[in-house]
């Protein structure tokens, strides 16, 4: 017979022919920051995050280094909003003076900054609005801008997170021609319209005022779309490609494992984070071993990179258990 469970016979053969591991490395944790002082406002969907002020941001810097992670991806929530979200590539934004202050601390700390401008826009939508659409051409240059903004804070990875067609190509060309062709773009390319995003849009206060995301983020129900998705965005010259939500579309991310040599990338948004907290909280699932299945399955299904609010806590656990 052939005996499967000859290799399952205790926990050291188990770690023997186990085939996926899970590290700090693997780990960016994202971080809001929010312009004014002296704040530490909890998210209240996403039990254990926090919106920061830059004057109180060292607190959660040390936690970050201490445990090891290898960056952050950073959202600003600024003060002002308009109709073009003139923040988002204003060189003293928010999220440009929270980028120099953390690379002034923490200068090996990769700082990833998403490009979009829904945190800055007064209507909330991720691009230029233009008769109750997003206008996909004129919103490029104000993505481009964003970009360049950021490297010159010292940002080290452009994350454009707005959907619009063509913008790697777009900011790759803008970030060579102002001298920064050695920053990587992070391309939310398979990003899906998702409930899941409900917590974060809370948190950066980047909901849509009028309409919904389903012009330019994708279709769920299109998972060969998606492929076409991550394959233009490699052809435009995206460094690490990224899927969102992570754990309803695994499949994407195993299609792409297939696929591509690049390094993959898979955001376990903010709703899979408040189910699982919420679930903890009731006492109803045991949250450090329901994390750490989710983290595996996302590396089993082929990524590289897990950008996760669980980062903090998933260090913490690595380092006890070694
Ligand atoms: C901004 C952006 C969103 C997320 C990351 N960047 C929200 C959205 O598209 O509405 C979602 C992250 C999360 O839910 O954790 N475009
Ligand atoms: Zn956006």
């Amino acid at each position: 017979m052939i005996r499967m469970r000859r290799l399952r016979v205790n926990e050291t053969m188990r770690r023997l022919v186990r085939e996926t591991s899970v590290s700090v490395d693997d780990l960016l944790y994202p971080v809001f920051i929010e312009e004014g002082e002296d704040i530490k406002t909890p998210v209240e969907s996403m039990p254990g995050i926090y919106k920061w002020s830059i004057d109180r941001f060292d607190e959660e810097l040390a936690r970050i280094v201490e445990a090891g992670i290898p960056g952050i991806l950073i959202f600003g929530v600024p003060k002002k909003k308009d109709e073009f979200g003139s923040e988002a590539y204003n060189d003293n934004g928010i999220t440009q003076r929270a980028i120099r202050y953390i690379k002034e601390r923490a200068p090996r700390l990769l700082v990833v900054a998403d490009v979009c401008l829904c945190e800055y826009t007064s209507h909330g939508h991720c691009g230029v609005v233009c008769d109750h659409d997003v206008a996909n051409d004129e919103t490029l240059p104000l993505l481009a801008k964003m970009a360049v903004s950021v490297a010159k804070a010292g940002a080290d990875i452009i994350a454009p997170s707005d959907m619009m067609d063509g913008r790697v190509e777009y900011i790759r060309e803008a970030l060579d021609g102002e001298g920064f062709s050695n920053i990587a773009i992070m391309a939310y390319s398979a990003k899906f319209a998702s409930a899941y995003y409900g917590p974060f849009r809370e948190a950066a206060d980047s909901a849509p005022a009028f309409g919904d995301r389903k012009t330019y983020q994708m279709d769920p129900p299109n998972g060969r779309e998606a492929i076409r998705e991550c394959e233009n965005d490699i052809d435009e010259g995206a460094d690490i490609i990224m899927v969102k939500p992570a754990l309803a579309y695994l499949d994407v991310l195993k299609e792409m494992s297939f696929r591509t040599d690049h390094p993959l990338a898979v955001y376990n948004v903010s709703g899979e984070y408040a189910m699982v907290k919420a679930a903890a909280k009731k006492g109803w699932i045991d949250e450090k071993r329901i994390v750490m299945e989710n983290m595996i399955a996302m590396k089993r299904a082929g990524a590289r990179i897990v950008i996760t609010y669980h980062a903090l806590d998933v260090a913490r656990w690595l380092k006890d258990d070694i």
